[in-house]
């Protein structure tokens, strides 16, 4: 039989993202409501080894709602990927009673409550939270609304001065491995073109459109580039294409890490909220070692396992819309 959760601990972990302060919020409080033991790990896996773990009450969590970054702090942990690290940070959960965690981060994150969660008996609950949007069976994760909006909100003022000097901007987006801050602020904004990690960038096809709106005299261009993207940059795009085509005005803006700060949208702070609330309750419900999504406005339950391997994909239909509608 499986035992009841009685005490709990929440991190965060990898990149930070707006609204980690709102599910931390939505844990902790929901916690307490079902009166468990609620515990605040401090620099996610790097705090859980160095035991840097202390018990979390209502007023712990109050006036965070609004704020971005995370009170419990963040932190890439190399040391959680090798068995001794894992033990060590059981160790601590264990002399503490600790019997259910919650990890809000990525797929990185979620691999080490995978592997974690298969080798000790403490169940995980993984909620997605991550500007970048990388991850399968969910709609959204904690952050992305922030991002989007925090870069349309720049790339609006970009155009402002575009306009004033006809240039083409190269605006580059965060977004290692994915696409969709580019594509979702790109489309938002009117962007000429969106180069993306999971397409592959055909460079001629885009010299040739920019070519094409010159003749047409259609000198204020913006392209929208994820940092990911295999041509290599929107420096690289932009030396191309002042060689390629010396009559436009090329500058160049990389937005950089403003995406990841600021207070979250509404947006953010609603699906924060939800996740938060039902990841505790899938640890009482003995749901264990899942990922909470929100899917068509529903709680959608991932196991661990799929949730690690699984990535979303991105239609070619989005890339009809952005070549339509940019014309
Ligand atoms: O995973 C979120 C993210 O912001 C990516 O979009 C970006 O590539 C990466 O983190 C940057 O990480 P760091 O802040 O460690 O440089």
């Amino acid at each position: 039989m499986e035992k009841k959760v009685t005490k709990i601990g929440v991190m965060t972990s990898g990149g930070d993202s707006p609204g980690m302060n709102a599910c931390i919020r939505a844990v902790v409080r929901t916690g307490l409501y079902h009166n468990l033991e609620v515990f605040g790990i401090t620099r996610g896996y790097a705090g859980m080894i160095d035991d840097d773990i202390h018990q979390m009450d209502s007023r712990s969590v109050a006036n965070i709602i609004q704020r971005g970054g995370t009170i419990l702090k963040t932190a890439r942990c190399k040391e959680f990927m090798n068995a001794e690290g894992r033990k060590k940070a059981y160790e601590n959960l264990k002399k503490r009673g600790i019997n259910g965690l919650i990890i809000i981060g990525g797929d990185g994150s979620f691999k080490g409550a995978q592997i974690f969660s298969h080798e000790f008996d403490i169940p995980c609950i993984g909620i997605p939270g991550t500007i970048d949007k990388d991850i399968a069976g969910t709609d959204f994760t904690i952050g992305f609304d922030t991002a989007v909006n925090t870069a349309v909100e720049a790339i609006d003022k970009i155009r402002d001065t575009a306009d004033a000097h006809d240039r083409l901007f190269i605006i580059e987006v965060m977004g290692r491995d994915a696409g969709y801050i580019a594509l979702h602020s790109g489309i938002g904004t009117g962007a000429e073109h969106i180069l993306i990690p999971e397409k592959k960038t055909d460079v001629e096809a885009v010299l040739s459109s920019l070519q094409e709106k010159e003749r047409r005299k259609k000198l204020v261009n913006i392209v929208v580039l994820a940092e990911g993207d295999d041509f290599g940059g929107a420096n690289h795009l932009a030396t191309v294409v002042k060689e390629r085509i010396p009559g436009f005005d090329v500058r160049v803006a990389i937005l950089g890490h403003i995406q990841r700060g600021g207070a979250p949208s509404s947006m953010d702070r609603l699906i924060a909220s939800r996740m938060g609330y039902s990841a505790v309750e899938c640890l009482l419900d003995g749901r264990f070692n899942v990922m909470v999504g929100i899917m068509n406005n529903k709680m959608h339950y991932t196991p661990l396992d799929n949730a690690v391997k699984a990535k979303q994909k991105i239609s070619d239909e989005w890339m009809k819309i952005v070549k339509i509608l940019a014309s």
